[in-house]
């Protein structure tokens, strides 16, 4: 291994090719993950000639270099963004002083917990989807499902590479472990409940690029305020890649729809009977998947009152999104925020200290923003002249984190019995057989292109490509 040119095999700004310390680390690091990828990344694929782009440098256009690339062979890279001069800690206790280079002793553990969550969720989301490929509506698509795969392996190196820099030791056991973890997996699952749920269909895979990659957004954006720089900058160079997983997300349900529309149009009705059997997916199934993975998604932001998360803010090691654009002090004693609890079986708003509140701010901000992307899924609605309108469900439905736990709220917000939920769960989250259906609708087609039946091709290609473009070579 001695020999490598590390610049050309692991593109890189963080001078690999002189840290002794780091190639080392990542010389043992490097083939269990090639491993890992061989057995739980995309299935079938590691023949295949995908274009793909390639982060090469973190210059303007350098993040976007594209090619044919077998994926075994991606060139995983490690990139920060440029450090800026001066830069401060912006928020917490020790807000003033200039930004850490290395990690403070006493917020040690913190932040590799902080680090190795998020890592965790990057090879999850990549075994969650590793079956995908068998049944893509495009070659389009499994071109896009392919680019988020082996991104979401870089941002693990992205991890990966913090851990094995400034955590020695047990940072390099920590790395390990994260090649180690199975989404699903009843021994040794992933650290965080969405990461060990199924992505068994492209609507599923859709909405949770569109609503759990969203979720990965304000995380990074939380984390790219840190006081701890290397964190700082590693994820604002990964927000850069985070924004095509949520655009593969908000334009492929918007394709489902304008679908789903036509035949619509076509047939007059919106019967949903008639629109499967003429093999598109009902306006209400879509409506029920987004209730899924909106629920299950903003629970990835954890409690609405944590303590943990007034420590993270208050050393300095995760901000609020968007920190340095607030107009407040950012340290936040003595202010409040609104949250949501039960009393009496019903939903009733409670101020508390907003530092305690910092997982519920985040997750408002998530919410916001995500319910902006439906009403653009609205338009094609619109445009259609279908009068259906999809909608976020209540933040109080089907939550299993935090004070909402253990009650059932219907998606309008109203608090309901255990019988009433029951009578209704299957016109509020995907049944068994929605799920079935939009499974026997999962056929694959892989000419160029050529789209599955449920799904209206994209308005342009990647990269200024035609639509029709041969993105993969199956060789
Ligand atoms: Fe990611
Ligand atoms: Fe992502």
């Amino acid at each position: 291994m001695s020999t490598i040119d590390y610049n050309e095999k692991i593109p890189n700004n963080v001078g690999l090719a002189e840290d002794k310390a780091l190639q080392r680390a990542l010389e043992h690091w490097q083939p269990n993950y090639l491993s890992w990828w061989q057995e739980m990344g995309p299935d079938g694929s590691h023949g295949f000639d995908v274009y793909l782009r390639t982060a090469v440098s973190v210059e303007a256009g350098g993040w976007a270099h594209f090619d044919y690339v077998k994926m075994p062979d991606y060139r995983w890279g490690i990139f920060l963004n440029n450090p800026e001069p001066g830069r401060q800690v912006n928020f917490g206790s020790h807000k003033g002083e200039p930004a850490w280079q290395e990690v403070p002793g006493e917020h040690r553990a913190n932040l590799r917990r902080i680090i190795v969550t998020q890592g965790d969720t990057e090879p999850a989301s990549v075994e969650q989807q590793r079956h995908l490929g068998l049944t893509c509506p495009s070659q389009y698509d499994l071109r896009n499902l392919f680019q988020v795969n082996v991104e979401e392996g870089r941002h693990l190196w992205a991890m990966v590479y913090l851990l094995h820099k400034h955590f020695g030791r047990d940072g390099r056991e920590e790395a390990e472990a994260l090649l180690e973890r199975r989404s699903g997996d009843a021994d040794n699952p992933r650290i965080l409940g969405a990461f060990n749920e199924r992505t068994p269909d492209w609507l599923s895979f859709f909405m949770f690029t569109y609503f759990t990659d969203r979720d990965g957004k304000y995380q990074l954006c939380a984390l790219a305020e840190s006081g701890f720089d290397p964190l700082a900058r590693t994820t604002r160079f990964m927000l850069t890649e985070e924004a095509h997983h949520m655009f593969v997300g908000e334009s492929g349900v918007a394709r489902v729809l304008q679908r789903t529309c036509q035949v619509m149009n076509e047939l007059k009705t919106d019967d949903p009977d008639r629109l499967r059997a003429a093999g598109v997916i009902d306006l209400p199934t879509i409506q029920r998947y987004l209730n899924f993975h909106f629920s299950v998604t903003i629970d990835l932001f954890g409690a609405d009152e944590s303590s943990n998360a007034a420590t993270f803010y208050n050393s300095g090691l995760k901000g609020r999104f968007e920190e340095t654009k607030r107009d407040d002090d950012h340290r936040l004693h003595g202010r409040t925020y609104t949250v949501l609890g039960v009393a009496d079986g019903r939903l009733v708003e409670r101020e508390v200290p907003m530092l305690n509140a910092l997982n519920e701010v985040l997750r408002d901000d998530y919410i916001r923003d995500s319910i902006a992307g439906i009403g653009r899924w609205n338009r094609v609605l619109e445009k259609a002249g279908v009068p259906f309108r999809l909608q976020a469900p209540h933040k109080a439905f089907n939550r299993r984190i935090g004070s909402l736990a253990g009650i059932r709220v219907s998606p309008d917000g109203r608090v309901v019995s255990q019988a009433e939920w029951a009578q209704h769960e299957r016109e509020w989250l995907p049944s068994p057989e929605d799920r079935a259906f939009v499974a026997s609708l999962m056929g694959r087609v892989a000419e160029p292109g050529r789209f599955a039946n449920w799904i209206a091709p994209p308005a342009n290609g990647i990269n200024k490509q035609p639509v029709d473009f041969q993105y993969v070579r199956f060789n």
